[in-house]
């Protein structure tokens, strides 16, 4: 399917200087997790239907790893590779976003 994609996953991936104090996603393993994202939806057949795309900074940088799903506009934070499975599966596929992973505000603007 060309794009428009089904769902489109942003992973900051983006890299600071070390001793920064906003800190960044890339030490928290934004990368990785987007390479888990981009395996996960190969391994599931639906790469071209979703896409994970590398993200600089959303500006949550506290939260990270972030992670935005469109066209929801959910955000998750501290999203680790072992998590990926899952949102790919609930949400992704299913459309149940993660409650545990979701992002503070994310929660309140749901409720
Ligand atoms: S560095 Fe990832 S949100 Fe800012």
């Amino acid at each position: 399917m060309p794009p428009p994609f089904e769902r489109h996953v942003f992973v900051c991936t983006n890299r600071r200087p070390d001793g920064h104090p906003k800190g960044c996603c890339a030490t928290k393993g934004g990368e990785e997790v987007r390479a888990a994202f981009k395996e996960e939806l190969d391994k599931r057949g639906l790469k071209r239907s979703m896409r994970a795309n590398a993200a600089g900074c959303v500006d949550t940088c506290s939260f990270g790893v972030s992670v935005v799903v469109y066209p929801e506009g959910t955000w998750y934070g501290g999203v680790k590779v072992e998590d990926v499975p899952t949102i790919v599966e609930e949400h992704l596929v299913q459309g149940r976003p993660v409650e545990r992973l979701l992002m503070p505000f994310n929660k309140k603007a749901e409720r």
